[in-house]
């Protein structure tokens, strides 16, 4: 390959880290979220080294879910959304996939549907998001206007949690409490993403929905402690210059950087054509030859730049870490005001996605 902008992901890693969430919720089921490609990580790379171990995979749409069959994975799929016309319903029926339910006309559709093979259904109960579900108050009779349906299999509850990563908030536990007030024992329910599975035990009941800390991030904005979560992913690319510029010199588009003093500026070979943040600021880390360099200047649609100061003897050729284990995702977003997930799903086609088994930060 002659451009170097590669993902590597590390498929131990993922395993590691679905021990995690075994470990920190040893009773409760785990449905794994592989929405947007695997959050950037490759849908079918990682459903297959998930599948042996995990009770449900969780993604937003027919076109996620169907790849999964297609590759002859017959576990249980959760679609989020559940269906968004009525037209879908016949697939999922035919594919044994599992509905989240939650607008009244869902369950008039299915109602109306000539359904062969049950579907089995997650009543989604809005219990503080204000996204998804029906209102508490409304959500026992939608249960059982469900449950009385022939096409309907089974129901099983689910609620999102709004502030799980705030561990101050006292959001979490108001949501659960709405839960537990019209949840009857007889329904299984689902309410923990990963900052509820790693922050609230009272959130893990029957099924836990880990998708950030599957991928060895942490939901939090500070490094989880206690987590011990591998990153599976290593965003690389290469030094494609090397070369000192005098001070006063200005550094990419718009001359955003100028270099305070003669020193060694670096160009790597990645850029927001491959879903590195255009907006990252001077400063923002990146690894090479295992020490730490800053970006400088606008990042381009090909390339960045980065001060070398701190590592003298780079050489172009040498592989230049955007995020993995040093540093982490988690530090770029913080950098760039945003959160992991979203530099995870913005990575373009253009990266090469390698699977490798054996975790290490190269
Ligand atoms: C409904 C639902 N459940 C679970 C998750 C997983 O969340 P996280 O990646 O924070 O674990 C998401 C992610 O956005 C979600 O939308």
């Amino acid at each position: 390959m002659s451009r170097l902008a590669q993902a590597t992901i590390h498929l131990d890693a993922l395993r590691h880290n679905l021990s995690v969430v075994r470990s920190t919720a040893p009773t409760s089921h785990v449905m794994a979220v592989l929405k947007a490609n695997a959050y950037g990580h490759g849908l079918l790379p990682v459903a297959h080294e998930l599948a042996p171990d995990v009770d449900a995979f969780a993604v937003s749409c027919l076109e996620e879910a169907l790849p999964l069959r297609m590759a002859g994975l017959n576990g249980r799929i959760v679609l989020l959304e559940g269906f968004f016309a009525a037209e879908e319903i016949m697939t999922f029926s035919r594919h044994h996939l599992d509905a989240v339910i939650h607008q009244p006309w869902q369950i008039e559709a299915l109602a109306q549907a000539p359904i062969k093979s049950p579907i089995d259904c997650w009543l989604k109960v809005d219990t503080g998001m204000g996204r998804l579900g029906f209102l508490p108050n409304d959500a026992l009779a939608a249960a059982e206007q469900l449950q009385r349906l022939e096409g309907v299999a089974s129901v099983r509850w689910m609620t999102h949690l709004a502030n799980a990563d705030e561990p101050e908030s006292t959001q979490t536990d108001e949501q659960l409490e709405r839960l537990s007030r019209v949840l009857d024992s007889t329904h299984q329910a689902s309410v923990a993403n990963s900052a509820g599975t790693l922050q609230w035990p009272e959130s893990h009941v029957d099924w836990v929905r880990p998708g950030i800390m599957l991928y060895g991030s942490s939901p939090f904005a500070w490094p989880s402690p206690d987590a011990a979560l591998q990153p599976a992913m290593t965003l690389e690319a290469e030094l494609i210059s090397v070369k000192t510029l005098a001070k006063g010199h200005g550094v990419g588009y718009g001359g955003r950087y100028i270099c305070p003093q003669a020193m060694p500026v670096g160009v790597v070979s990645i850029g927001y054509g491959d879903g590195y943040p255009r907006h990252a600021p001077d400063g923002t880390p990146v690894g090479i030859n295992g020490q730490r360099a800053q970006l400088i200047g606008k990042v381009s649609m090909d390339m960045l730049c980065v001060d070398l100061r701190d590592v003298p003897q780079a050489q172009p050729g040498d592989r230049v870490i955007l995020w993995g284990a040093d540093p982490v995702a988690g530090d770029i977003a913080q950098a760039c005001q945003t959160i992991s997930y979203e530099l995870f799903c913005r990575l373009t086609p253009r990266v090469q996605r390698v699977y490798r088994r054996g975790y290490s930060n190269g």
